[in-house]
């Protein structure tokens, strides 16, 4: 029987020569002809440059270059996607490195063989050596790596934040509850300043590791890592970084942060598939660290003819800790999100986001200035509008801003809470019988989330201790017709409220 493979691209384009064998179908509606060709192209030569020139003077503004990319990325139109920090959507040169990995491997039985050149690929991204890396299937595998990779006894001390992902503390928390180590727990500053102190101030004789995130899940600031992972040096603690969210949204160097441990992955940020990370142990702390789980990769040899049976080295890199059969087209998918991310420009990347989560954060800021309050009245203090830019935690009338204002903080993401005018409303109140402690109605944050989703918004509720706010991503895929169709959405939410 003779195969047909072609690769659909919007309405009615296809492509098939180029693109290898391939019958997969995507829905890209925004993706011309330009696109296709440098994607037929790019899979041969991922050096070849984008056919289009970003604004240099202006990077982060929407134009021709965005558009382009923007094009790259088959996501339903109707969706407006505000969620990348759950999980990153992959643009079309990666599905067709999945899809040419996956048929290669069915059509030539190609068993994937891990030879190094992923790590050396990842190492050069962010500054390490390759066999400093390993790979894993998520964050949270790096995380209890790290966490294992430690010897600690009971009453020891872990520094960590409330800010922590269930990835990101869970292997601790469990630590805590089966071997007595203790967590000094830290609420994170509105200044890298701030944190870094507060990390300083929970230090005691007994302190013996850090475990922070890079970027918190919950309201997306970037903390001071490099200076904080310095003091710990300094200070004989060792530092375990959970990096679930720098890759692919900001330039950052390991060997500058100076970090023992870090965890990430290529499922967010860096827009790769699904279920691919990684874990970064330097080589310093290798030798020291260790090891529970062995077996293909992480020894040299190993013989059960012998008596008694016998077992070589571990290796000596940090590959030790992934064995076994590994799912290889992910990981060509990983290695095409890398090369894609190197095209569309790492500086650019990162300026672009951070200029869209100003926006934000702008957007957010005037509306706290509309608010006309439940009765009609202004409720700004003798009818003055809030001074707000010159606050740290940016507290309006309607909603506060609880990500730091302040650049260095700022990443891709905002999070904000919404004050709920209906929140003891019978209307809801009816809607949740059981009001208990337990079962409380849902906060405004909450509600403008369901809202949202309702109108094709999609965001974060982040409920997680009790924090109970909204947080926005913004990629450089979102475009402002996004932060439009974003703000639509609030405002009709907080006319609904009874805010203005
Ligand atoms: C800060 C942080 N840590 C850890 C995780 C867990 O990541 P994964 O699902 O890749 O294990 C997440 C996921 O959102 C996260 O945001």
């Amino acid at each position: 029987m003779e195969r047909k493979h072609f690769l659909t691209l919007g309405a009615g384009l296809t492509v098939g020569s180029l693109m290898g064998k391939s019958p997969l179908s995507v829905s890209a509606t925004s993706t011309s002809s330009l696109q296709t060709d440098w994607l037929n192209q790019w899979q041969e030569n991922s050096n070849l440059p984008l056919p289009v020139e970003p604004n240099r003077d202006a990077p982060e503004t929407d134009g021709p270059y965005w558009d382009f990319i923007r094009g790259l990325f088959p996501l339903n139109p109707k969706t407006t996607f505000l969620n990348n920090g759950t999980m990153g959507i992959t643009p079309l040169p990666v599905l067709e490195a999945l899809n040419k990995s996956f048929r290669n491997l069915a059509e030539n039985a190609a068993y994937p063989m891990h030879d190094g050149s992923f790590e050396e690929q990842l190492a050069q991204i962010i500054g390490c050596k390759g066999s400093e890396l390993a790979i894993t299937k998520n964050v949270s595998e790096g995380v209890n790596l790290a966490c294992r990779a430690i010897p600690l006894k009971k009453g020891d001390e872990v520094i960590i934040t409330r800010h922590e992902h269930v990835g990101g503390c869970a292997p601790w928390l469990y630590r805590a509850k089966t071997e007595g180590i203790v967590l000094k727990v830290i609420e994170l500053g509105s200044t890298a300043e701030e944190t870094l102190q507060r990390v300083k101030d929970a230090k005691t004789s007994k302190t013996k590791v850090l475990a922070l995130p890079h970027i918190p899940c919950t309201i997306g600031q970037i903390l001071p890592v490099k200076e904080i992972c310095g003091w710990a040096r300094e200070n004989q603690i060792i530092s375990a970084i959970d990096g679930a969210h720098p890759l692919g949204m900001i330039a950052f160097n390991i060997k500058d942060i100076g970090c023992d441990y870090y965890s990430g992955c290529f499922h967010k940020w860096l827009l790769g598939p699904i279920g691919t990370g990684f874990f970064y142990a330097s080589e310093a702390i290798l030798p020291k660290s260790v090891i529970h789980h062995v077996a293909a990769y992480s020894v040299d040899t190993f013989n059960m003819s012998t008596v008694p049976p016998s077992v070589g080295e571990l290796v000596p890199k940090t590959a030790r800790y992934s064995y076994g059969t590994f799912p290889g087209p992910m990981y060509d998918g990983a290695r095409a999100a890398m090369k894609f991310y190197v095209s569309v420009g790492p500086e650019l990347i990162e300026k672009r986001v951070k200029h869209l989560s100003k926006l934000l954060m702008d957007g957010l800021m005037e509306r706290n200035n509309r608010a006309k309050g439940p009765n009609g009245k202004d409720p700004n203090v003798e009818g003055k509008p809030p001074v707000l830019w010159k606050m740290h935690h940016s507290q309006g009338p309607i909603m506060q801003i609880l990500t730091p204002l302040e650049d260095i903080s700022r990443g891709a993401q905002v999070g904000f809470t919404i004050k709920g005018l209906k929140e003891n409303s019978a209307e809801l109140n009816n809607a949740n019988p059981n009001n208990t402690a337990i079962s409380k109605p849902p906060t405004a944050s909450q509600r403008f989330c369901d809202y949202a989703r309702k109108n094709s918004v999609i965001l974060r509720y982040v409920a997680e201790n009790d924090i109970h706010c909204v947080r926005v991503s913004t990629h450089y895929y979102n475009n402002l017709k996004d932060l439009q169709v974003f703000f639509d959405v609030l405002d009709g939410f907080l006319k609904e409220e009874g805010w203005y």
